[in-house]
């Protein structure tokens, strides 16, 4: 029997940092898992949230001086507006503050005590607060002299820890565990990364500390109220309570969707979800979700990208300057979900412009062109195609099928790729039949290689639809198709069957594309343009105030300062600018500057210059400095201390 619904649900993100190019990869994997299930006629729920309790937000809320919940509401909206942004369009946001939620793990935890899977007793041992986890005696890295030893995730010191606590008895569900794992090889996508787990678990598991009494920011348990419940307990739950578990009249609701089809996770976080999340499954009495899908980092300069390194890219100004589908197009299609990848400007650009640019938008411009040009606007199939026609007519059922087994296998990178393979055949195609001579020799064959590419076009959109909405929408109207992802129809399966029997009406929309150089040009090239025309003391060269604003001049203090190896002449900084998070800023100031003399300094910073790798190394803006007479140059900082981040005005 043919599934109809299909729940896919993305990690929980904690609400200390605003969402980041790495957050927004893994909400991107489940947006386009969801919306390739919307086009297969499934009925869809997506889950996305934020994880809003423990001891680290607790602490960076007292840090900015906010009240928990104060500080945590604060953040939300930046989650919510970047995924707007990027046409995420998930049914249900959670927040682990909310009330239905707190109230559900509370009977979680009640049912699970009370049937003995939950004990009280004492914890002893070290925890990351960073990773909000227990570190186990067995994985302890080294011990710097004045702290604890260091987690073996994150490589931040741990604390010690001796509190009365509630343990979790993971330590009966090893057995079951293993089962899962042999009996389900698909579980966890990629099957590689099974391996780390499994001999996590064969190597013995230990009861879970799942409660903490100096924290008090969290979900009280029920009947004793000194103890909250340790995040991931929290936390994991979220993925069932969304949808109606534990709160009483929404069982049927909770039936319609659990299991989960589809959990999307990174790799930093597969422990939790792929051994601690099952057993608290095996203990509630659920399924298991049918897969869990993990993916690599997304890495900027071979570190994994995040706040706390300072190397974070912001998806709102990715989002300004090249819009939302090329930058959902070149997460999905670079960044392999069975490795880690870097990220890079160059790399971005160099894909919008030639896949996107070049190979798909020149081919949909081309075919209205001169269709256009020669007063074509409706197209009809041949009663006959042409053998050429009929080889590219196979390859682009080929290329549907493939498309799809990749798809199916959530291996995006690989399904586009798969794809571009056809679109260069089909721009192939079109070049090779030299359209624009044979509109004037042959009406007939002219017609038939239009009606063939738009064929190709149609599939291409459609199969492209839940990487890029917006665009492959305004794809299918420039070609006629109607289209809506809502009619419960399988829609894959009908293009897959569907014969080459379309007509087409062809019509001129804005370019679907604009290659990065274009768009950046044309600024300039328009205030070069217009003052002459306005006739306005050119010779002064004045910018306007419109002008000046576009450039984000902003200060901030340099933490980290080291001279960057096999370079004379630059430095490497990660500079904070306060709510704007923190860059590394690479600056040719080494003959003037040792770094430790920079090092918790202020400086003025360009933050809206475009990234630029110097030595290897991407530099996030810009460090401004004046020459002095002794030919060295100067910092250039406010006269008095002002907060990281403000910007100069
Ligand atoms: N709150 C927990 C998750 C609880 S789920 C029940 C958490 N939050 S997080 O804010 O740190 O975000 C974690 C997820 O963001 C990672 O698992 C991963 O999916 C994604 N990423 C964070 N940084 C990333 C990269 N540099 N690259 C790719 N994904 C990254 O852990």
């Amino acid at each position: 029997m043919a599934i109809d619904k299909f729940y896919v649900t993305t990690p929980i993100y904690y609400v200390t940092a605003k969402p980041h190019l790495g957050t927004l990869y893994s909400t991107l994997l489940a947006d386009v898992a969801a919306r390739w299930n919307t086009l297969q006629g499934k009925r869809v729920f997506f889950l996305t949230g934020t994880d809003e309790h423990g001891q680290k937000i607790a602490q960076a809320a007292e840090k900015a001086g906010m009240a928990p919940k104060e500080f945590v509401d604060s953040f939300v909206p930046h989650f919510i507006d970047a995924w707007r942004m990027y046409d995420i369009h998930y049914t249900h946001f959670i927040r682990t503050t909310d009330k239905e939620h707190v109230l559900a793990v509370q009977n979680w935890l009640r049912k699970l005590r009370d049937q003995g899977d939950i004990y009280k007793a004492t914890y002893q041992g070290w925890y990351c607060v960073s990773d909000e986890t227990f570190v186990l005696e067995k994985e302890v890295g080294a011990t710097p002299t004045d702290s604890g030893p260091l987690c073996p995730s994150c490589g931040r010191p741990t604390i010690e820890l001796s509190e009365e606590s509630y343990f979790f008895r993971l330590s009966a569900y090893q057995d079951r565990l293993l089962k899962l794992y042999e009996e389900r090889p698909d579980f966890i996508i990629p099957k590689e990364r099974a391996h780390e787990v499994i001999s996590f678990v064969q190597s013995g598991l230990k009861d879970l500390s799942i409660s903490r009494t100096t924290v008090k920011w969290g979900i009280p348990f029920p009947d004793d109220p000194n103890h909250v419940t340790y995040v991931w307990a929290d936390a994991l739950n979220n993925y069932i309570t969304a949808i109606g578990y534990g709160q009483p009249g929404k069982e049927a609701q909770f039936k319609q969707w659990w299991p989960a089809d589809l959990q999307v996770l990174g790799k930093d976080i597969i422990r939790f979800h792929a051994v601690y999340w099952p057993a608290f499954l095996m203990a509630t009495g659920l399924e298991m979700p049918e897969h869990l899908l993990v993916h690599g980092w997304i890495k900027v300069d071979k570190q994994k990208m995040s706040k706390s390194f300072g190397n974070a890219i912001d998806p709102i100004e990715l989002h300004k300057k090249y819009g939302t589908d090329p930058v959902r197009y070149y997460l999905m299609r670079q960044i392999a979900i069975t490795h880690d990848s870097e990220f890079s400007i160059e790399d971005l650009e160099q894909k919008i412009g030639s896949d996107l640019a070049d190979a798909l938008g020149n081919l949909l411009n081309r075919l209205v062109s001169l269709a256009h040009k020669h007063d074509v606007f409706d197209i009809a199939a041949p009663e006959i195609w042409s053998e050429k026609a009929i080889d590219l007519r196979n390859e682009c059922f080929n290329t549907i099928d493939d498309y799809s087994n990749y798809m199916q296998d959530c291996m995006y990178h690989m399904a586009l790729s798969r794809l571009w393979r056809f679109i260069h055949s089909t721009n192939a195609y079109f070049h090779e039949h030299e359209p624009w001579k044979l509109a004037k020799q042959n009406r007939e064959q002219f017609i038939q290689v239009l009606s063939a590419t738009a064929h190709s076009l149609r599939a291409i959109a459609l199969l492209l639809w839940p990487v890029m909405p917006k665009t492959m929408a305004h794809l299918l109207d420039s070609i006629g198709v109607i289209f809506d992802e809502h009619t419960g129809n399988d829609m894959i399966e009908e293009l897959r069957l569907g014969a080459w029997q379309h007509h087409f009406l062809l019509k001129k929309v804005p370019m679907l594309f604009h290659k990065p150089e274009i768009k950046e040009m044309a600024p300039e090239s328009n205030v070069q343009a217009a003052t002459p025309a306005e006739n306005k003391a050119p010779e002064q060269n004045y910018i306007t105030i419109d002008d000046l604003v576009k450039v984000e001049l902003v200060v901030g203090t340099i933490e980290q300062c080291e001279a960057v190896p096999n370079s004379e002449k630059l430095l490497k900084m990660q500079v904070d600018f306060g709510d704007k998070g923190k860059r590394q800023i690479i600056a040719g100031i080494r003959a003037s500057y040792a770094p430790e003399q920079l090092v918790g300094k202020q400086g003025l910073f360009v933050l809206n210059l475009q990234p630029r790798k110097m030595a290897g190394l991407e530099s996030q803006g810009m460090m401004l400095v004046a020459e002095g007479s002794d030919k060295l140059v100067k910092r250039m900082a406010p006269e008095v201390p002002v907060p990281n981040g403000t910007r100069l005005r």
